[in-house]
């Protein structure tokens, strides 16, 4: 049997693609966040996984999967700050002898990149989820936009940067929730992002 570790896009059902319905489908039980069960409401069994016990239940997901069809729900692609990561620590760790699929899905980073117009073969990467800040500053001055998924909230890490010494004007966007009814696109300065509240869901790129 098979291990789906299936890329649901950036939350609404429309960047769902059918590949990723087809494992969910298929699958006697599906893992996810609370928020990615919900576009799957025909899912046949359902396990939530919280920040606190991701850990236990991707071992749990894992071993299951040796036996029965299984997916994990990650949002945007699974391949990037995603749980292909962590999912792959713990099987190798436990040598869990299972079979392992990824189904990829649109990155919160591409649509942040198309509402911006970038070709994002032409900017930086960077995501602070599980590592420091200061990995931006060997890339903010190389003339390429950056695109920074923010651990904490953009205004911190826009904070961050006038203290480091970046002109506070610097021209910077703020996509929020993307792909949501609510989405919002901001382009503004570093200090007006640093002095304003920003969703969890929030990519903040510098230009
Ligand atoms: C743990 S990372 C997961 C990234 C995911 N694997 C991807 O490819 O989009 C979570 C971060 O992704 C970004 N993110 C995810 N969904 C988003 C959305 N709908 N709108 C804006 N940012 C989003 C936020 O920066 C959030 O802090």
């Amino acid at each position: 049997m098979t291990l789906n570790i299936v890329g649901i896009g950036p939350g609404s059902p429309d960047y769902i693609t059918p590949a990723a319905m087809n494992a969910v489908m298929n699958s006697e039980v599906v893992f996810g966040s609370r928020r990615a069960l919900e576009l799957f409401p025909s899912a046949r069994k359902t396990v939530v996984l919280g920040a606190r016990d991701m850990d236990e239940k991707l071992g749990r997901a894992a071993e299951l999967a040796i036996s029965m069809e299984v997916s994990v729900l990650s949002t945007g692609d699974p391949g990037f700050s995603g749980v292909l990561k962590p999912l792959k620590r713990i099987i190798s760790s436990r040598g869990l002898p299972v079979r392992v699929k990824v189904v990829p899905g649109i990155s919160s980073i591409q649509l942040c990149a198309a509402r911006l117009l970038i070709p994002w073969d032409d900017a930086d990467v960077i995501t602070l989820h599980g590592r420091g800040e200061e990995g931006i500053l060997d890339v903010i001055d190389n003339g390429r936009p950056t695109i920074i998924l923010p651990s904490r909230n953009p205004s911190k890490t826009a904070a961050f940067l006038i203290e480091c010494g970046l002109d506070p004007e610097r021209r910077v966007a703020v996509c929020e929730r993307l792909s949501y009814p609510d989405e919002r696109v901001l382009k503004s300065t570093l200090r007006d992002v640093s002095e304003s509240e920003f969703s969890y869901m929030s990519i903040l790129v510098v230009l």
